[in-house]
């Protein structure tokens, strides 16, 4: 038994001898006076005494235990660059626990487990059938009609929310097409694409349908760029933050993260990564 448990059993006897003997306050505040020479059935109480309860031990305090992240370990050895990306298949990610938070970090080192699933996703309007996050579908909804507004031209998603597997496959496409070298700075493995997140959005001027690097320099891509914030978004690979980010410059990836992060990223030109102190680890920070 504990000391604190060993003194309350005390405490309890001490109570209950004094209890039985009649040491108790009357109900009209006057003192008992306890008379030697009374019989014994004078003295003691009317009512017979309760009968003490068995003191439950206080339990020994537990320590609350710190989360352990979950990971993803990498599918080869060792890490590996090329030219300052590094190649996602060598590293291993940490997996995202609020990965419905809309400013949720995505990228080679935090994982999406595969079966992921945005929960609210809607089909999206100026869209090549694609799919996003309620609130961020509704977002680039007013983002187009003030991109027309402003530029005379709207615009087109040319992807929106991907599967896991979806992206399994672009990955391996362009690794198979283009080479690994390429396939690093450019797309995502499967589970650190934020595509994944329903949040992402490769865009392009209405009337094409698909993106290009030539989307920056048009006065749509410009307008979008300079006002993306005020909707939500921002341009989350762009050639300065290629070594905090992982990826090379994308000039029609948009990402939604909610006005006040969108405008407070624009108005520091600083990249998600540099916001949430998670930037990629250079093979000279190890
Ligand atoms: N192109 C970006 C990095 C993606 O694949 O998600
Ligand atoms: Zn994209």
């Amino acid at each position: 038994m504990s000391k604190i448990g060993g003194i309350r059993v005390i405490l309890l006897i001490a109570v209950s001898v004094i209890a039985v003997t009649g040491c108790s306050n009357k109900s009209n505040g006057e003192s008992a006076s306890y008379d030697a020479s009374s019989s014994p059935a004078e003295v003691l109480p009317t009512q017979a005494p309760t009968a003490t309860s068995t003191p439950t031990p206080t339990p020994a305090p537990t320590a609350t235990p710190t989360p352990v992240p979950e990971y993803v370990e990498p599918v080869m050895e060792p890490v590996t660059w090329y030219n300052g990306f590094v190649d996602p298949r060598t590293v291993r990610a940490t997996v995202v626990s609020n990965p419905e938070d809309i400013a949720a970090l995505v990228n080679k080192y935090y994982t999406l487990t595969s079966d992921y699933v945005p929960p609210d996703l809607v089909d999206v309007n100026h869209s090549k059938s694609q799919q996003l996050r309620r609130e961020a579908a509704e977002a680039y909804d007013s983002m187009y009609s003030a991109c027309k507004e402003n530029t005379g031209q709207g615009l087109y998603l040319v992807s929106g929310y991907r599967t896991f597997s979806t992206q399994k496959v672009l990955f391996v496409r362009s690794m198979n097409k283009r080479g690994i070298k390429f396939a690093v700075k450019r797309n995502a493995y499967q589970g650190r694409s934020e595509h994944q997140l329903g949040l992402a959005m490769d865009l392009c001027p209405e009337g094409e349908y698909e993106y290009s690097d030539d989307f920056g320099s048009t006065t749509t891509g410009k307008w979008v760029n300079e006002n993306c914030h005020k909707f939500g978004f921002v341009r989350r690979y762009q050639k300065a933050y290629m070594s905090e980010t992982g990826y090379d410059n994308e000039a029609w990836h948009y990402r939604y993260v909610g006005v006040e992060l969108a405008t407070y990223l624009y108005e520091n030109d600083m990249s998600l990564e540099a916001y949430c102190g998670k930037c990629q680890v250079m093979p000279g920070d190890e």
